[in-house]
């Protein structure tokens, strides 16, 4: 579903001219979980603050095919009402197009007592098993067949049993999916190594509020006592999005002389301001706002230092290629270490086509010596985040960047060029 959209960007060519506010909408990550929960709840589910996000459209796309309803009753707010799903089969078109897709498994399996889906698709940064969920499925009593492109996940007759998981790798999707199945499941769920990033915490929030009887949220081991039936209580409120606050964050250390950052929860990123402090950039915090002020020294001024991507609350992934194009302005050498994914870091190709200097030690790891002046360049998003790390590098280069496939860009951050426009950036939307 690309469209043929297309950003031009005119670089500052490394001077800091950005500033105002700018404000950040709620997180993908963590709403595209609480529509998939819709499906375990025996009234309607509200949220409010939903970002307008490519990703939120497939995800509505996905329950109106399994035959919910949903409508926006406001500009943020969307109403979902899943209480009668005709199929329990994922339509592998859309499937195949994000991996949040996965999550709808857990709530249906355990609703209706069997689901189907394809592989799920998604952004191409690493090999992407299942095998956490169908191991856990297993636990839970199911069977699971792949049956051509196809797994057919089946519960027991009286619905999924309460088990004891242990997830092999922390898995955000997997902690999530297993949270929902198990608030329907028969008897009590335990939960070991959990994700505990705030959207699976936010996720696990709004279903205790909603009476489920979940302990441990934001720890390693989650236990869950399954109802016979959940009804929602009051409106999920999406969280603010970390991960464009943190792009935002990035783009104003390079760029902007003032820039606050509105709407956010600084306390989810505090890594990323440890890290910038760290570096010599001028950054404060408040409650709801990250606040950087008189950022009027050069680039080459901030020092660079290593990062090593980890599970929360260490240094997300997906903050990972915002940070390398910071790095390609610091001055020294620092190491990119990405912990989670097999294939995050071939976007870097793209950053030495601009005339970094990054050399690739393995695909796990790269070096980045700098500091190096970008220039500009036609480029392609190779997946959401690095293409927004394309665009905060189309900023700081000189002359006027091209970025194509900006649907990437458009799933994850809602016509962020608008607000980039409003903080000072010469930067249009081209529609071919
Ligand atoms: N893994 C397995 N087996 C599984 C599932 C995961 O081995 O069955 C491995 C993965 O291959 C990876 C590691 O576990 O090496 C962690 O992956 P995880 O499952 O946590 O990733 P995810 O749940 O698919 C979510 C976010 C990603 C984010 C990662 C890591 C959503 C919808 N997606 O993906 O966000 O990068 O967690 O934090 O929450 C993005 O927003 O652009 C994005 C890619």
């Amino acid at each position: 579903m690309q469209n043929k959209e297309y950003f031009e960007i005119k670089g500052l060519g490394g001077q800091k001219t950005l500033s105002g506010k700018i404000s950040v909408r709620g997180s993908k990550n963590a709403v595209l979980p609480v529509m998939a929960s819709s499906i375990l709840f025996d009234s309607p589910l509200e949220l409010t603050n939903v970002p307008h996000i490519e990703d939120v459209e497939r995800m509505r796309e996905l329950l109106l095919d399994l035959g919910a309803e949903s409508e926006w009753t406001s500009k943020r707010s969307l109403k979902i009402d899943s209480r009668k799903l005709k199929s329990n089969k994922l339509t592998s078109e859309i499937s195949k197009q994000f991996r949040a897709s996965i999550l709808l498994s857990g709530p249906i399996l355990a609703k209706y007592g069997k689901v189907v889906f394809p592989h799920p698709g998604g952004c191409v940064i690493g090999a992407r098993p299942i095998d956490i969920f169908e191991d856990g499925f297993k636990k839970m009593g199911a069977t699971v067949k792949e049956v051509g492109e196809e797994y057919h996940i089946k519960a027991p007759k009286d619905g999924l049993k309460g088990a004891e998981i242990f997830f092999k790798n922390m898995s955000v999707t997997a902690t999530e999916a297993f949270i929902m199945a198990g608030s329907l499941a028969r008897g009590k769920t335990v939960l070991r190594n959990c994700s505990m990033e705030p959207e699976v915490q936010s996720l696990a929030n709004y279903l205790k509020s909603c009476g489920v009887n979940i302990k441990g949220i934001g720890t390693p081991t989650i236990e869950i006592i399954g109802k016979k039936s959940i009804k929602t209580k009051t409106p999920y409120k999406t969280l603010p999005d970390r991960l464009e606050a943190g792009s935002f964050l990035i783009l104003g250390a390079l760029c902007a002389k003032d820039l606050t950052i509105t709407n956010c929860n600084p306390d989810d990123l505090m890594v990323l301001t440890e890290f910038l402090k760290d570096a010599g950039v001028p950054v404060s915090t408040t409650n709801k706002e990250i606040i950087i002020k008189n950022n009027t020294k050069p680039n080459d001024s901030f020092t660079s230092s290593n990062i090593r991507t980890h599970e929360h609350p260490g240094f997300p992934t997906d903050l990972q290629a915002p940070a390398a194009v910071f790095l390609t302005q610091t001055t020294g050498e620092a190491t990119v270490f990405e912990g989670i994914f097999e294939n995050r870091l071939e976007y870097t190709d793209s950053l030495v086509s601009m005339g970094a200097d990054i050399s690739m030690w393995n695909p796990h790891k790269v070096m980045i010596k700098g500091p190096k002046p970008l220039k500009s360049k036609e480029l392609h998003s190779p997946d959401i985040r690095a293409g927004l790390a394309l665009l905060i590098a189309s900023v700081v280069a000189e002359g006027e960047s091209v970025i194509n496939n900006i649907y990437y860009i458009d799933r994850g951050y809602e016509r962020v060029e608008e607000r980039l426009r409003d903080i000072g950036l010469d930067i249009n939307r081209i529609s071919e």
